[in-house]
Order: structure tokens, then sequence, then C-alpha cells
């Protein structure tokens, strides 16, 4: 939702394209993030990550707490960690949009499999650095929340997460052209 979210943002805001980047450019003499990585992304993402996690938090079953975002043992947290998710998602779309210029990519090229997997990546080690840092004020124990959904006997989601991730990111993508949101496939 998170990754999507900066695509809907730009219809609905066209105005607002102020880039991340702030236009500069880096030494090679091409764009720093590129046109397409505007704040509004970013605050978009955010946003709509935070939201979709606390619409989960209601919908989750209680007894699994991998689908209420921890909800279940403590009452803040799942607005926090989808709001770390989604920042962390398009925070790695920007980290891999800086890596794509450099390989001298233009915004919009496909980059396959950075494009796929740059949003989830840096979902998982932002949602893993706010599940540390809310040990202390939350109900979690050991290294909270994170490592009881994707550490131990739990670690086969986080390989169903990296493979399921750019396969659903191809379909979305190809309903988001046919719907006109996006102006290629990919
Ligand atoms: N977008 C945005 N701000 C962001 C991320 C995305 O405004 N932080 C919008 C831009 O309009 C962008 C579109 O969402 O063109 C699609 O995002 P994405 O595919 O990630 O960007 P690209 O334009 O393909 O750029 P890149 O090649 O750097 O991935
Ligand atoms: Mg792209």
């Amino acid at each position: 939702m998170a990754n999507m979210a900066p695509v809907f943002a730009m219809k609905l805001f066209p105005g607002w394209n102020a880039r991340i980047d702030g236009g500069r450019e880096w030494k090679d003499g091409r764009a720093i993030l590129g046109a397409g990585k505007t704040w509004r992304g970013l605050v978009a993402g955010s946003l709509l990550g935070s939201l979709t996690a606390f619409a989960q938090s209601f919908i989750g079953s209680t007894d699994v707490p991998f689908n209420d975002f921890g909800a279940s043992y403590t009452a803040a947290a799942p607005w926090l960690l989808g709001l770390g998710l989604g920042f962390g998602a398009i925070v790695g779309d920007a980290v891999k949009s800086f890596f794509k210029r450099r390989t001298g990519r233009e915004g919009g090229a496909p980059w396959v499999p950075f494009d796929q997997l740059d949003f989830v990546v840096g979902g998982l080690l932002f949602a893993l650095v706010l599940s540390l840092l809310l040990v202390p004020f939350t109900a979690w124990t050991g290294l909270g929340w994170w490592a009881d959904e994707f550490l131990g006997a739990n670690w086969p989601r986080l390989v169903i997460l990296l493979l399921a991730t750019p396969l659903l990111h191809f379909v979305v993508n190809i309903i988001g052209y046919k719907l006109k949101l996006k102006k290629v496939p990919w």
C-alpha cells in the first residue's frame, strides 16, 4: 500500500512535486535521485502505511500477532509500525533510485529485481529498528515484535515476502498501467 501511495498522491496533488534531491545533480552529472522521488510520495507512503496497519489491527485475529501488528500485546504499536514500514518502504525506493541513477538508468526505466524489492527491504529494515526502539515502551520481550514475527521458526515469512512481493509488484503495475495511473507497465 505504501509503495502504491505515491502514484495515487501524484494524481491527487499533481502540483506538489518538490523533489527530495531538490533538483541537484551528483558528480556524474545525473540527478541524485530524479524527478520521480518527491516529498509528497514520502508523506503519502508513510501515511497510507500507517493507516493500513491501523485498519489491519482491527481485522486481524488477536491470537495471531502477525495479523494485527502486535496489537494483541500492545496498544499503540500498529499505526507506529505501519508508519515505520511505509516510511521505510519509500526511503528504500529512494535509495534504490540513487544507485539506479548511478548505473545511468533514467527515471522509470526497469531495473529488475531492485524495483521490485527496494520497498520491502526498506520497510522491513525500518520496522526492525522501530521494533527494537519500542521494546522498553511495550509489553514486548527480547528483540520485540519484528523478531517474533520474522526470526526463529518464523523465518519462512521473510522468504515468502521476498518471493511474493516481486510477483505482486508486477501484477499491481500492470493494473496501474491499464488504469492509466502509470506511464509504463513496470
Ligand atoms: N513518486 C513520488 N515520490 C516518491 C516515489 C514515487 O512522487 N518518493 C511517484 C512519481 O510520480 C513516480 C511514480 O510515483 O514517477 C512511480 O514511482 P517509481 O516507479 O518508484 O519511480 P520512477 O519514476 O520509476 O523512478 P525510478 O526509476 O527512480 O524508480
Ligand atoms: Mg519505477
